[in-house]
């Protein structure tokens, strides 16, 4: 293989697995109870995967129908051609006829404040706000940036925007104030909505002072409407241009009817990392992200009425706007939101609340069932955890282990664990198994669901029987991202030409057993994912080079226990510099200024060279085999074959 064709993770951890019969089927009692049990649904999609789709619009309300289900001119698609609705009627209104009282959000901050919002409340504090926003002019189409932390104000402003057909984009407020200043300049937002700041891990994260900074690095701004969680906090305030929360929606309106959005419309762009130094603006439209979610929630959370459903994510990324706020808002879902850190005060947090609310399905990310598996077995054997009764996973492989674990310490052996794959692209789970039905296998995430087309391919568009190759979808679904923010060009280039304009091409390598349960291995692309987040090699190696001491770098992942992947940085400095460990520190410090503390490289190596082909490409293989200790591989294109030896005694010495 050369160096620049992408190459696959290597999946040596789950090979045992192949040779191991570790199945578990549904529990007797929750397939008995379960929204789905057998294969119908499956055999529905087969049959007519486009009736299947039109079968599940059906279950949503619409202000007018659609004419056609499904236009596709390869890469671009329409859903629901004509159809108008307005997602947050179905997350809102349409509940206010069946259970109005019922509850919608029970809400714990951080240091234990609690607050609970019914189906009225919710839909109140929506369209106050949304009146709010249309009161300093904030219209149909206009893009509004989200820098919030995770309090029920969060959703309700992607509701409020969603309701007057403002389209939102989320900031995840880890992220740095040069992150969110280039988001807001990319889709020229003209509002910002924050908060004075949020609690994580027992500090005051001081958001509104970040959002300060990045507007000043914006032109587009004309409003910072800013959200009081703490008033004994002092938050400057712009006089013109900052306005409080409480004091827009104080006198504004409960009556603010929805708009009518196309099915087409943009319902929001969310920012994710790419191969390149900008981030992508991922554009998601109203129709088929309603559909996919609204499903998908239903079935593989098989969500009852009396259920406490717990999405542990944060509202910033794709898993948070899907499976916090739409999807389970949609099916009228009793949600809970956390706003902190899972080990603050302890480490037991999560299980505490876990016991108090009486949790029913939990949807967690494999770094943190790591990271409980560390802190200890006792934590959650402390707790009172039989509520429970269906555990979810997503954002990153989960290896077997932490699989078994999950099942044995927090399922207590009974739940089913849904294993999703997707991503923010897909806009909806693509791949899991359905709990009552599907036979769950540590490792694997399971089959595309209904109405989802999934295959392995190699480079040449053959479909690999047995090995790991490609993943790939073959045919469209209703919330697959319809293009790039402001460029449609990258849109083809990234997803759609690396086969046919037909087929999508994730950036995941997979395999698939005999039973068409998928194992998803990781990126193929220069993409990591550290503790469940995407971070560009790229983003982080501009990052370095901005620092006036840094040459060149080269930003490559690590397996890592708990993350998955670690961020190591091989870096070339200018001049004379002192390769110094000060030097070290203030470049992590750099990065984590320049980005946010996710992108924070774990290790970097000063050398005075980078491993290049003799055309000048780097030999990122090479530096991932350096990072992860491993035998290096073929050295022939090598430009300079004595970087190499070099390199490893620099690499040792930085981890030292
Ligand atoms: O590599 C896959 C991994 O996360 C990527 C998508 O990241 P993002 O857009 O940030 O969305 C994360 C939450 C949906 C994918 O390309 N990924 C996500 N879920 C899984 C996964 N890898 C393996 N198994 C999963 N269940």
């Amino acid at each position: 293989m050369s160096d620049t064709s992408p190459d696959l993770p290597t999946d040596q951890v789950f090979d045992d697995l192949l040779h191991e019969d570790r199945s578990f089927p549904p529990p007797p009692d929750f397939a008995a109870k379960a929204n789905i049990s057998d294969a119908s649904l499956y055999e529905a999609a087969n049959e007519d995967y486009l009736q299947y789709w039109t079968d599940q619009a059906a279950e949503l309300d619409w202000f007018e129908p659609w004419e056609e289900t499904l236009e596709w001119t390869p890469p671009h698609c329409k859903w629901f051609v004509g159809g108008k609705l307005n997602i947050t009627h179905n997350c809102l209104d349409r509940h206010l006829e069946t259970k109005p009282d019922a509850t919608a959000i029970l809400f714990e901050g951080e240091p234990g404040d609690q607050r609970k919002l019914t189906y009225r409340e919710l839909h109140a504090e929506t369209c106050k706000f949304a009146n709010a926003l249309k009161s300093l002019g904030i219209t149909k189409g206009d893009r509004i940036a989200i820098y919030m932390p995770m309090v029920p104000e969060a959703a309700i402003a992607m509701l409020a925007c969603a309701r007057i057909g403002a389209i939102h984009s989320v900031v995840f407020g880890g992220f740095s104030a040069d992150s969110l200043s280039d988001r807001i300049n990319d889709s020229e937002c003209k509002a910002v909505i924050t908060a004075d700041g949020g609690w994580r891990r027992g500090k005051f994260l001081p958001l509104k002072e970040t959002t300060d900074t990045a507007v000043q690095a914006t032109s587009s701004i004309e409003h910072v409407i800013v959200y009081q969680r703490d008033p004994s906090f002092d938050c400057p305030m712009t006089s013109g241009r900052d306005h409080w929360y409480h004091e827009l929606v104080a006198n504004a309106s409960e009556d603010c009817p929805p708009e009518e959005m196309d099915a087409e419309d943009v319902l929001f762009i969310l920012y994710t990392s790419g191969t390149t130094g900008k981030p992508k603006g991922i554009v998601h439209t109203t129709g088929g992200y309603s559909v996919t979610t609204y499903s998908t929630t239903k079935y593989i959370f098989d969500l009852k009425d009396d259920d406490i459903y717990w999405c542990t994510a944060d509202v910033g990324w794709i898993t948070g706007h899907s499976y916090i706020v739409y999807g389970p808002l949609q099916n009228g879902a009793q949600i809970l939101m956390y706003e902190g850190a899972p080990n603050h005060p302890e480490n037991d947090r999560f299980w505490e609340i876990v016991e108090k609310y009486k949790v029913t399905v939990f949807y967690t990310a494999p770094t943190a069932i790591r990271a409980f598996m560390k802190w200890g077995d006792d934590l959650p054997a402390k707790h009172d955890l039989s509520s429970l009764r269906l555990l979810g996973s997503v954002g990153e492989p989960i290896n077997p282990e932490a699989w078994m674990w999950y099942n044995q310490h927090i399922g207590q052996n009974k739940c089913p664990i849904v294993d999703t794959w997707w991503q923010t692209e897909t806009g909806a789970i693509m791949i899991s198994g359905l709990p009552g039905h599907t036979t769950m296998k540590p490792g694997f995430a399971g089959p595309a669901l209904p109405g989802i087309k999934a295959t392995i391919l190699d480079e040449d568009a053959n479909e690999v029987t047995s090995g790991s190759g490609l993943l790939a979808i073959t045919q469209p679904w209703p919330s697959m991202l319809r293009t790039l923010w402001g460029d449609d060009q990258r849109y083809i280039d990234t997803y759609f030409s690396k086969w046919n304009p037909s087929i999508y091409f994730p950036g995941d390598g997979a395999k698939r057993d005999d039973e068409g349960n998928f194992m998803v291995l990781g990126r193929v692309d220069d993409v990591l994912n550290v503790s469940g987040h995407r971070i560009g090699t790229m983003e982080v190696e501009s990052a370095l080079v901005d620092h006036p001491a840094v040459a060149e770098s080269a930003v490559v992942g690590r397996a890592h226990d708990l993350k998955g992947q670690a961020i190591v940085a091989f870096v070339t400095v200018k001049g004379n510099t002192e390769m110094s460990d000060d030097l070290n520190n203030e470049l992590r410090v750099h990065v984590a200024d320049k980005i946010g503390a996710i992108a924070r490289p774990d290790q970097i190596v000063f050398t005075a060279d980078l491993p290049k082909t003799r055309s000048g490409k780097i030999m990122r293989r090479l530096l991932r085999d350096i990072a992860e200790g491993r035998a290096i591989g073929d050295t022939t294109t090598l430009a300079d074959a004595s970087v190499v030896a070099s390199l490893q005694a620099q690499h040792a010495d930085s981890e030292g």
